[in-house]
């Protein structure tokens, strides 16, 4: 080839390279979607998963009759699984015959769903506690057990959490008189819960779980800002609070507060270690564990 033959020959290419270009971006319009040349830079690819935005159907704005809000809604989970970023919790309603049964029963099913699934178990469990006054009675009743142990590592990152989240009102002591209160330009009308109080000593974990979930009157829910096993970091680190005002130690070894409400590591340790060896051995043999699930669970919240 002469080089000026060439020289045509590449700015033919080139005029069809580039009116090719400018052709590929069509218009919607009638039955036509239009289609856009590197889109990605205009729309943002939306972030959360059940997040349903203008660009992923183009028309729902005009058809659809339900809200945006509504579409964005996880959809019910398909009987006997776990949705992604939910904990694997071994009752779906949080309740459990004994304080070593809620941990036990807890580290099971985590271990079992992680194996599975492979998520980390931080976080939403269902709730099925109302935001009423009648709610907040059965669930101090029957939300009764922490289901993680006490360790250092929950104190310290339930007094993280305290700090940030509750402590302006509450208090760093758990006495009700925080900043909020008791701060120089204070004009806050109402008293938050003093936890260091009898009624609060005594009362299950429930009051508090569903205290996060919802709030209460002028507190609102904090259940956004905690993940599932940070809420019951938090507990627990309230349960500590609660043990110093009183001079009693509420620690990885010993709880002298109250039994029920905090099952310390060191008492639980070796069933959480056999548990764990347990679950080395049983890794790959999960068609037999699946058969037992099967029959066995009650269809609340296991994984297949
Ligand atoms: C903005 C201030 C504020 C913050 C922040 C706050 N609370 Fe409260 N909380 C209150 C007030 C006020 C009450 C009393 C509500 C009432 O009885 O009317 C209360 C009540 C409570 C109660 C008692 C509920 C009952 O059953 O009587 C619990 C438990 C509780 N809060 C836990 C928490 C925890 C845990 C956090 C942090 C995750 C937190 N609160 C953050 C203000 C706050």
């Amino acid at each position: 080839m002469k080089m000026k033959n060439f020289q045509t020959f590449i700015a033919a290419i080139a005029l069809v390279l580039v009116l090719g270009v400018f052709t590929s971006c069509q218009q919607a319009g009638g039955n036509q979607t239009g289609s856009e040349f590197i889109p990605d830079m205009a729309h943002s690819v939306a972030y959360e998963a059940n997040v349903l935005t203008n660009y992923s159907l183009n028309t729902w704005d005009e058809e659809s009759v339900k809200s945006r809000w509504d579409l964005s809604q996880p959809g019910t989970p398909v009987a006997g699984t776990v949705p992604r970023g939910y904990a694997a919790i071994g009752s779906y309603d949080l309740t459990f015959a004994s304080a070593e049964d809620a941990i036990l029963k807890t580290a099971e099913s985590m271990k079992k769903n992680k194996a599975r699934t492979n998520y980390r178990p931080n976080g939403h469990v269902p709730y099925f506690y109302p935001d009423t006054e009648e709610g907040r009675t059965a669930a101090t009743e029957k939300i009764i057990y922490n289901p993680f142990p006490v360790t250092d590592e929950a104190l310290a990152n339930g007094k993280e959490l305290y700090t940030i989240y509750c402590a302006i009102c509450h208090g760093d002591k758990g006495d009700g008189d925080g900043y909020i209160v008791s701060g120089p330009q204070s004009k806050y009308l109402a008293q938050p819960a003093n936890f260091t109080d009898d009624q609060f000593v005594n009362s299950s974990n429930g009051r508090f779980y569903h205290a996060i979930m919802y709030g209460k009157n002028v507190m609102g829910s904090h259940a956004d800002k905690l993940s599932f096993e940070e809420r019951w970091d938090v507990i627990h680190y309230i349960r500590s609070l609660q043990a110093k005002a009183r001079k009693v130690k509420y620690n990885s070894e010993v709880n002298e507060l109250n039994p029920d409400y905090g099952l310390p590591y060191a008492q639980i340790k070796e069933q959480l270690e056999a548990l764990d060896s347990e679950g080395h051995e049983a890794v790959g043999e999960h068609s037999e564990d699946d058969t037992q699930d099967e029959q066995g669970h009650e269809g609340g919240g296991q994984s297949h």
